[in-house]
């Protein structure tokens, strides 16, 4: 069976560092991502990469320590096709738009658009997504929250995905018509990002065991924290719970400055009290307010490099080389069709 299987990157517009404490966030996918196309059959998954170097040959009834497979970029292919177990296997090839180290969502992307190349069943997206998000566990240690892999599978053009970490509840909320998403990149490697993303993460389970969870705790309660990083860390977290509330209400109502309002005070919150953007990331955001036409700016996704988010008026001039711009994308997709009968 010859099939293309689609998953898209995502970014995040309101709720960095809340997935994993439960909290809410608020991404979109976007018009970048990964395809696969290929043949399913077969008892092996047998991946190249049009970016990479090797060959990800994965046996289907052997895969039992995905970490150890070589080269390094097979063993989110490896993980995935552990955690799903798929009666068939493909040979095929991976094709991404998706610029690597930037901070959409490349690696849930990759992850999802295996997963949907070996027949996971898109009509449960938490399913897939909870898979995926054990494969990029165990694949690389990386402790990440749910939300890339949710998003890359469950979401509809044309709309935000709130998204509530602790229920896995999802509500589509509507983009505005006269509103335009630009995604541009800091050039700086997150090379931090992993053993600083799980310091970050044990930090909030640090402010946990002092005011409960940070899903429920208010800014106020933030605030009686003594240690001065776990009060920085938990103010945070509260705070941007309440941004992803309130953006999506903006961004329902059409009230665009509002939205960028809030954007900016979601960048401050990420470089003061969670201490992961950088100086390129912040001199970037401070250029892009200065731009008629925008309405706010931040950094999206997990910091420490990568990239930043504008919401802007539609076909806003930048000075600035673009990513990508546009709308909120569908998520993941597969289209298969029978090989050609031969001739004669
Ligand atoms: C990475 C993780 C997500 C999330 C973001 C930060 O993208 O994969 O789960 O925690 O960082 O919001």
């Amino acid at each position: 069976m010859a099939l293309r299987a689609w998953a898209p990157g995502r970014v995040n517009l309101m709720g960095d560092h809340t997935d994993y404490v439960g909290g809410l966030v608020l991404p979109m996918a976007i018009g970048l991502g990964v395809e696969i196309t290929g043949d399913r059959g077969g008892d092996w998954l047998m991946l190249g990469s049009e970016r990479y170097d090797g060959v990800a040959e994965i046996p289907l009834d052997d895969v039992t320590d995905p970490a150890a497979v070589e080269p390094p970029w097979a063993r989110y292919v490896a993980a995935v096709a552990s955690e799903l177990q798929p009666n068939d296997g493909l040979v095929g090839m991976i094709h991404s738009s998706l610029p690597p180290g930037t901070g959409l969502g490349s690696s849930a992307a990759l992850e999802i658009a295996v997963a949907t190349a070996l027949g996971a069943d898109l009509d449960d997206p938490l399913a897939v997504a909870e898979a995926c998000q054990r494969a990029e566990h165990r694949a690389v240690g990386v402790p990440c929250g749910i939300m890339d892999q949710l998003v890359a599978v469950s979401a509809v053009a044309g709309r935000v995905l709130r998204i509530d970490c602790d229920s896995l509840a999802i509500q589509h909320v509507p983009f505005p018509d006269d509103g335009e998403i630009v995604v541009v990149d800091s050039g700086e490697p997150r090379e931090l990002a992993s053993s600083a993303y799980a310091q970050r993460r044990s930090e909030c389970e640090a402010a946990e065991q002092l005011i409960g969870p940070l899903r429920s705790a208010t800014p106020a309660d933030a605030e009686t924290i003594d240690d001065p990083v776990l009060r920085r860390r938990a103010r945070h977290v509260t705070t941007e719970n309440d941004r992803v509330d309130a953006l999506a209400a903006a961004l329902a109502g059409g009230q665009l400055r509002y939205a960028g309002e809030l954007l900016v005070a979601s960048h401050a919150s990420l470089r003061d009290d969670f201490d992961v953007s950088t100086a390129a990331l912040d001199d970037l955001v401070v250029m892009l307010r200065g731009v008629p036409g925008v309405f706010g700016a931040r950094v999206t996704g997990a910091g420490f490099g990568g990239c930043v988010v504008a919401l802007c008026q539609p076909k806003t001039r930048l000075k600035v080389p673009v990513l990508w711009r546009g709308r909120p994308a569908a998520g993941a997709s597969v289209t298969e069709r029978a090989p050609a009968s031969p001739a004669g």
